[in-house]
């Protein structure tokens, strides 16, 4: 049986081959798995005004709610690093926004993958519900 993920995995590598990381030399890609099953991919993209860059996992955040995606079941992140690499925390936090019980992957060249659910990277995220106008 073909795990769900692969097709996933898949989209995450080849946006990471698109990853536009002069500066950091530190190309990632990340594919989130929507609630309705579509794959929306993104790449880091950075910048000579360096602040201006972008993880992969929010770019590929607004192109998935861009298409009216605003659940989802998992991302899975790609690197050339030798081991798994976390999300940073500014990741963790954009993607808690919409769906904090989510499956978390991250695949390194070597193949070896970390898994974790988005809730344990970030126990205590700030939510809609934490803005006093949305109570
Ligand atoms: N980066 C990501 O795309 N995702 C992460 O979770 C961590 C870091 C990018 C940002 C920057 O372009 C490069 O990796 C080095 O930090």
């Amino acid at each position: 049986m073909t795990d769900p993920l692969d097709r996933v995995r898949a989209e995450a590598r080849a946006a990471m081959t698109q990853a536009y990381a002069p500066y950091s030399g530190f190309k990632v890609g990340a594919a989130l798995l929507c609630e309705d099953l579509s794959v929306v991919a993104g790449c880091n993209v950075e910048s000579a005004s360096y602040p201006c860059g972008v993880c992969a996992e929010r770019a590929a955040l607004a192109a998935a709610v861009a298409r009216g995606q605003r659940e989802f079941r998992a991302v899975v992140i790609v690197t050339d690093a030798i081991e798994p690499t976390p999300p940073c925390g500014m990741c963790r936090q954009a993607l808690a926004e919409f769906s904090p019980g989510m499956s978390v992957v991250s695949r390194a060249t070597s193949g070896r993958e970390a898994h974790w659910i988005l809730s344990d990277l970030l126990p205590s995220p700030f939510t809609p519900s934490s803005l006093p106008s949305q109570h």
